[in-house]
């Protein structure tokens, strides 16, 4: 069974990408369900993207109808049956821990309806890693967004060996639908394209100041600068979070078993230290206020 055209959609995991996602496609003019375990955390997704549309609509960028109309479409709930039993595309953003997207996967497998396709948002962990958590692994596949994913025009479509054509093309349409750029990756090699591309940068960044090459602050002027990069790669790792970042960088030493990728003693130091980056209010930088 083919899946059917993206009409309504499924976002399990009301993080910041979680819910940004979900704003994203509701923006778009689909129905969304926004799923959490908590009733707190989906109040305060909902809040936070309500507070950065609102600044949309004082500059002009987004008429408060629109702001009005998307608010409408998403519905929040604790309810996973209810949130993904009846949607043809579920997205799932939770935290990149194996088991529980594991646990999850088990449960929309036997939730989800039999045409509707499971996607991940995950970074590091490829589609492979469930197929056999559900029923229909041809509908099965990465859709990686980027931070801030109200912002980011990229979303990877990463097709797993498992993975059908017709479920693919359906997700680069639906990603072309909420004004983004997809790129189709073939393979679902570790980190896929933009972040095997991005943390390995990081990684050399991160050697160039511990090795006393150059000042952290110059290395991201540097990068700014002379890459026209928005953003320096510690400014960046502190807008993903340091802790996401060694993970995702963890994460890519188990499964390729290449040194390159072991996090570096300079961000495993600032992990260890509790500053998380923008987050926490401090990470390579301060965040007074944050
Ligand atoms: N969430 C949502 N929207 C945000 C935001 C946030 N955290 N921060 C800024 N924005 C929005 C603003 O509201 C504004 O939107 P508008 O133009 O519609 O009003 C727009 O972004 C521009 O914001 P500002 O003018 O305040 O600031 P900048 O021009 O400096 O842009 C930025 C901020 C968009 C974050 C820009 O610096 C940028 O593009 N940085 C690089 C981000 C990046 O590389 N992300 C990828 C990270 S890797 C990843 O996500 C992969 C994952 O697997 C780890």
């Amino acid at each position: 069974m083919s899946p059917r055209e993206i009409a309504s959609v499924a976002v399990v995991g009301a993080g910041t990408m979680g819910t940004q996602i979900a704003f994203c496609a509701a923006l778009h003019g689909y129905p969304v369900h926004l799923f959490s375990r908590s009733d707190q955390r989906l109040h305060q997704g909902v809040a936070e993207a309500t507070r950065i549309l609102a600044k949309r609509v004082e500059k002009g960028t987004l008429e408060p109808r629109d702001l009005e109309a998307a608010c409408a479409r998403v519905r929040p709930t604790t309810d996973l049956e209810e949130a993904a039993g009846s949607v043809d595309l579920v997205i799932k953003a939770i935290a990149e821990e194996r088991d529980a997207k594991h646990r999850v996967f088990s449960q929309l497998g036997g939730i989800a309806r039999e045409d509707a396709i499971l996607a991940s948002n995950s970074s590091t962990m490829p589609s492979s890693f469930f197929r056999e958590c559900v029923p229909h692994p041809e509908r099965l596949l990465n859709l990686h967004f980027f931070n801030p994913a109200l912002v980011m025009r990229l979303v990877e479509v990463v097709k797993g060996e498992h993975t059908a054509e017709t479920t693919a093309q359906a997700c680069m349409e639906f990603a072309r639908r909420i004004g983004k750029t997809p790129v189709m990756v073939r393979k679902a090699t570790y980190g896929f394209v933009a972040n095997r591309i991005l943390f390995i940068a990081m990684q050399e960044a991160f050697d160039l100041v511990a090795q006393g090459v150059v000042a952290m602050e110059d290395c991201d002027l540097a990068v700014r600068n002379g890459l026209n990069w928005p953003m320096g790669p510690f400014e960046l790792a502190d807008l993903v979070g340091l802790d996401i970042t060694e993970d995702i960088l963890h994460e890519g030493h188990v499964q390729t078993g290449e040194a390159r990728w072991a996090p570096k003693p300079l961000l495993r130091r600032h992990v260890e230290a509790g500053e998380l980056g923008r987050k926490t209010g401090r990470g390579f930088y301060d965040y007074p206020g944050a």
